[in-house]
């Protein structure tokens, strides 16, 4: 019997692995500098914390949560986002206390039951970053000229930064009375999505793809002209910042994001590249939810990159450097092996990858193992040099061979690794 992994997730492996650390790593330095600093919650949480934050009423909640009853009694979900589980470490442990802004990025699986296509797949991984406690749009530019940083530090540019703002409590009700009348005449028309969507959120239509939606809200009503002046005014201030630091965007008042706990800004960036699935990072404002959730009001912002399609994109743009061993050492015999071994260990000591021989091959059959795994450099030890207390060396890339006393490799590690290319 053949098993494989469950429909929509997949496994990382070699190489492409090496691309995603690298994508971590350079994200945890680059935020670092900018203050956030990492924390891990449960990869599950109480399902309460996801219908209170993304909305009883859409797509994740509605059709796509891991969703199970524990030992207990108690209803738990697979964490299909970090925002809300974010929030709710930074209420539980009275966060807030601390001098604001608290700044927090976290790396992990995401789990959603959504049709799985180029792209999009049932347990994805993000790089998620928030922070809290400051209202003014300098964060959102901050945050905005973080993430922008990453990308090219990691080796990707001329993404597109699609930006709205979606008002506040005070001003999205007449949004979405203006929105309710505009769709109204033409309901009938509309996919049974959408006419879902009027009831439960009509903001959501205007994110509808399916053609005939799209056509139809051709002239919908601007959020933009509904924004009240204390949005109006962060949203123009947002913007103003983002020239002033050279960030391209484009307006898209078509962005209402599937999570309902956004306020004001939202983003995506997003690639011509990925197909459908366009999106390779988004996030937004939530001022609300730290209150919803039993803290102080407490502003908050933060976004999500989607790894499999950076790693997607970064696979595009060029070849992948698979690793390989530096060193290979070929031993003859017990005793060989059992030097081999210490050798291997002060050899690694100096960071080199190097694999030993397991016993038992001709040394032919070593020779060929090292060029197959793609060692740059043997050391070869049979009984004659056991005996000499030497050790033959052989670089693989130029043919270079020679003799080196065993006494002295650790001493000319530097030495040998000279021979070794870069
Ligand atoms: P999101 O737009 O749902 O936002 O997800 C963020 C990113 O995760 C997407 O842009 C995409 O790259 C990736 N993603 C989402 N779903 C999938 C999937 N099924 N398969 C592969 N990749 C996926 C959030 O999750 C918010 N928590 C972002 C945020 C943080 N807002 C404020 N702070």
């Amino acid at each position: 019997m053949k098993f494989s992994a469950p429909k929509g997730m997949q496994d990382i492996l070699p190489p492409d692995i090496y691309i995603w650390q690298n994508v971590e790593e350079v994200a945890r330095e680059l935020f670092h500098k900018y203050g956030f600093q990492e924390i891990r919650v449960p990869i599950v949480e109480s399902t309460d914390i996801f219908i209170r934050s993304i909305g009883e009423t859409t797509d994740i909640v509605e059709k796509e949560m891991y969703t199970f009853t524990d030992k207990g009694g108690r209803s738990i979900t697979l964490r299909p986002e970090g925002t809300a589980p974010v929030v709710r470490c930074y209420v539980e442990h009275n966060l807030y206390n601390l001098p604001s802004p608290q700044k927090f990025f976290y790396t992990g699986a995401m789990f959603r039951y959504e049709r799985p296509q180029k792209g999009r797949f049932r347990q994805f991984y993000q790089i998620g970053a928030e922070a809290f406690g400051v209202s003014q749009p300098s964060l959102d530019a901050e945050i905005i000229v973080m993430l922008k940083n990453l990308l090219e530090k990691i080796g990707i540019a001329g993404l597109n930064f699609e930006l709205n703002s979606i008002g506040c409590d005070k001003c999205r009700p007449d949004y979405k009375n203006a929105l309710l009348k505009f769709f109204k005449s033409k309901l009938a028309i509309y996919c049974p999505d959408c006419q879902r969507r009027y009831r439960t959120n009509p903001l959501r239509i205007l994110d509808c793809k399916v053609p005939g939606c799209v056509e139809l809200r051709k002239g919908a009503p601007y959020v933009k002209d509904y924004l009240c002046n204390d949005c109006r005014e962060h949203f123009n201030e947002l913007i103003f910042s983002l020239k002033e630091l050279k960030i391209p965007y484009t307006l898209n008042p078509n962005l209402v994001r599937g999570l309902d706990y956004y306020t004001r800004t939202t983003f995506e960036v997003t690639s011509e590249h990925l197909g459908a699935q366009k999106a390779v990072a988004a996030g937004g404002r939530y001022d609300r939810l730290v209150e919803e959730f039993g803290g102080p009001p407490t502003p908050a912002m933060g976004f999500a990159i989607g790894m499999e399609r950076l790693a997607t994109l970064l696979k595009e743009k060029s070849e992948q450097k698979i690793p390989s061993p530096k060193v290979f050492i070929a031993t003859l015999g017990r005793d060989a092996e059992m030097e081999g071994f210490k050798i291997a260990e002060s050899i690694r000591s100096s960071g080199c990858w190097i694999e030993p021989n397991y016993g038992g091959a001709s040394l032919k059959s070593q020779m060929r193992k090292a060029d197959r795994i793609g060692a740059e450099f043997v050391l070869i030890i049979g009984d004659n040099e056991l005996k000499a207390g030497k050790v033959q060396w052989k670089n693989l890339k130029n043919s270079q061979q020679g003799e080196v006393e065993i006494k002295d490799i650790a001493s000319i590690i530097q030495k040998l690794s000279d021979y070794i290319p870069k």
